[in-house]
């Protein structure tokens, strides 16, 4: 699908991967519209001519349906969604403390998994209302899983679930919107340079970086921005988890 002119929609897009994608979509000539549940005074990126701001919180079914419906109304028909919002968690199974509490695996479940899927499938019942494009397609919707749902560390129960979770609904939801010319993707990263790895001290970072086979180093945002940027305009993928990792593999701890 053709970038330019089209309406895009960058779930997290305050921040790292979700603001890079907003900054190259914005340099492809997308309208995008963000929807982040941090204020609009904490973006990181440069604000776009055609650029929307909701502060949703992708886990909530009103919200979501009235941003939506308002960005639409702003930015015209819907052709994509990339799903980066999503937050972090370490604690094992079982500790000296204790068994991992059920509050905090439920949080986790709930924003990235489930409020994923709350996108996807209130995008997809509105980009299936719109005519498609001259090649059938009507949209593409791309989820941001991790590696933690293949080599999930010691600690990562509960991300690792809800990665795991996003990765095996693709191919499901893939399946059942081909017939509304709808693609769903997801990406896997590896290890990226953003807020959730900033506050890292220099020698956790040096040691991620040690662990990637090549090239040594943390990923860019950008990257992972080119990367979707790529399976928009390339619609031959579909109903696919691809690792964009330097081909780590994560080690038990
Ligand atoms: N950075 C990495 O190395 C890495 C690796 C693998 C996967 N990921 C995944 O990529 C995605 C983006 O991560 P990032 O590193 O850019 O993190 P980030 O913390 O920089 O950005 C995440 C954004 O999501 C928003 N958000 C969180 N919960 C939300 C909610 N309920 N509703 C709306 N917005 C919400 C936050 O406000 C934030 O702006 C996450 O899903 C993360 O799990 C990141």
């Amino acid at each position: 699908m053709e970038i330019n002119g089209k309406h895009i929609l960058v779930t997290g897009g305050a921040s790292g991967l979700g603001a890079a994608c907003v900054e190259l979509l914005q340099a492809h000539g997308a309208n995008v519209t963000i929807f982040d549940q941090k204020s609009e005074e904490n973006i990181e990126h440069t604000r776009g001519t055609n650029q929307v701001y909701h502060q949703v919180d992708i886990t909530n079914e009103t919200e979501v349906t009235i941003a939506l419906d308002a960005a639409i109304e702003s930015n015209g028909a819907l052709h994509g969604v990339i799903n980066c919002a999503g937050i972090g968690s370490a604690k094992k199974v079982l500790s000296n403390k204790g068994p991992h509490d059920l509050e905090t695996f439920q949080k986790v479940i709930e924003v990235n998994l489930i409020g994923t899927f709350n996108m996807l499938r209130l995008s997809a019942e509105r980009m299936k209302s719109h005519d498609p494009t001259d090649t059938g397609e009507r949209g593409v919707i791309i989820n941001t899983a991790s590696i933690a749902a293949y080599d999930g560390q010691i600690g990562q129960a509960a991300y690792s679930a809800s990665k795991g979770g996003i990765t095996s609904l693709t191919l499901p939801a893939a399946r059942e919107l081909a017939n509304a010319g709808i693609r769903v993707v997801s990406i896997a990263p590896g290890v990226f340079d953003t807020p959730l790895f900033g506050a890292l001290p220099e020698e956790a970072r040096s040691h991620l970086e040690q662990l990637t086979p090549f090239p040594k180093r943390l990923g860019n945002p950008r990257e992972f921005a080119e990367l979707a940027l790529h399976i928009f305009q390339n619609s031959m993928i579909n109903g696919e988890t691809i690792r964009l990792d330097g081909a780590i593999r994560m080690p038990a701890k």
